[in-house]
């Protein structure tokens, strides 16, 4: 039947009406925040391309993980700065490292906040890349055995979930073997399945002090014209034993993670990124967009997409919003 016996705006015209035929709604257990860990102590430094983001030492991590977990976020990831970067990226795997020094104390001071760290090794190496050179170029294979190290790593230090992002053929399966083997089959991986060469990450390089020191990722991360490739990267993780896969970035991907939802039953995370967030910041500091409304908006875009899982620097932000809304 259509007009004027169809009037879509019918259930529009009250909030009462809208909310009782939405089909979308942001939950604060969709929120995964991420943060910034470095050694010191008592640090708290502003990382300027993302207002509002700071570099923590382990005391301060613990302080705003737990106004994070106040505000009813049940998940954080991390990511380490260590104290020296060298062509291994041997703080990654070092069981004094940063990251583990960092879920330890998480874990002791709030059992109940879910864990993820970041497996990667750019943080860590002195030329930025997220695997070892040979010959200058990112050599895949020789780069397992060290992303492998550093998830046993972790999950000995106690964190609850593995995510490597360092686009290695074959590290979910190597990360999955290697904790297999050190009695660590409990720990899940939650893969960086379609993660894209974007230039969406450049704050997050600042932020990780992480940016290649020569050439790009362009000959391990995805090419941003590609989706078909998308979802061969996702089935092929999803067979090597990910149990939770990636989309990264989100928002000018919501179209892989469309076609992701559509095609697995896995629980499916999006990274809205750095620049992302950095984007909004920047235009509603100067007035040009409302911020909150913008955030939201976006958050829920992603879900929509078809998103279970949203990791967001606006995480603590959209649960004050969330729980004011409520
Ligand atoms: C590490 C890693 C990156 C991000 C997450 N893990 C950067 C990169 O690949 O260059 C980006 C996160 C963000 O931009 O917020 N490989």
């Amino acid at each position: 039947m259509a007009f004027p016996v169809t009037r879509l705006r019918r259930l529009r015209r009250t909030e009462g009406l809208r909310r009782l035929v939405r089909e979308t709604r942001l939950e604060l257990s969709d929120l995964v925040y991420p943060l910034f860990v470095m050694h010191g102590q008592g640090v708290r430094r502003e990382i300027p391309s993302m207002p509002g983001q700071r570099q923590y030492s382990v005391d301060t991590l613990v302080e705003e993980a737990r106004e994070a977990s106040a505000l009813g976020i049940g998940a954080v990831l991390l990511f380490g700065l260590p104290a020296r970067k060298d062509a291994l990226g041997s703080e990654a795997y070092d069981d004094d490292g940063i990251v583990q020094r960092a879920v330890r104390a998480l874990k002791s001071a709030l059992p109940g906040l879910v864990v993820i760290t970041d497996i990667c090794l750019c943080e860590y190496t002195d030329h930025g890349h997220c695997g070892v050179l040979r010959d200058g170029e990112v050599d895949n294979d020789a780069s397992l055995e060290l992303l492998a190290r550093a998830a046993v790593s972790h999950a000995r230090a106690g964190a609850d979930v593995m995510a490597p992002s360092d686009m290695m053929d074959g590290r979910v399966a190597a990360i999955r073997r290697a904790l297999d083997e050190n009695g660590l089959s409990h720990v899940p991986s939650m893969s960086y399945a379609a993660k894209y060469a974007s230039a969406f990450y450049g704050p997050f390089r600042e932020a990780a002090e992480s940016a290649p020191q020569f050439g790009d990722r362009r000959g391990y991360q995805m090419d941003p014209a590609n989706w078909r490739e998308a979802l061969r990267e996702i089935e092929e993780d999803l067979r090597e034993g990910a149990d939770i896969v990636m989309v990264k970035p989100a928002l000018a991907y919501l179209d892989v993670i469309a076609r992701a939802r559509a095609r697995v039953d896995a629980p499916l995370a999006a990274y809205n990124v750095s620049g992302e967030y950095a984007l909004v910041k920047a235009a509603a500091e100067r007035g040009w967009v409302d911020g909150k409304r913008i955030t939201l908006e976006t958050l829920t875009a992603i879900k929509r997409a078809g998103a279970d899982i949203i990791i967001t620097y606006h995480a603590k932000e959209a649960a004050q919003w969330l729980r004011e809304g409520e």
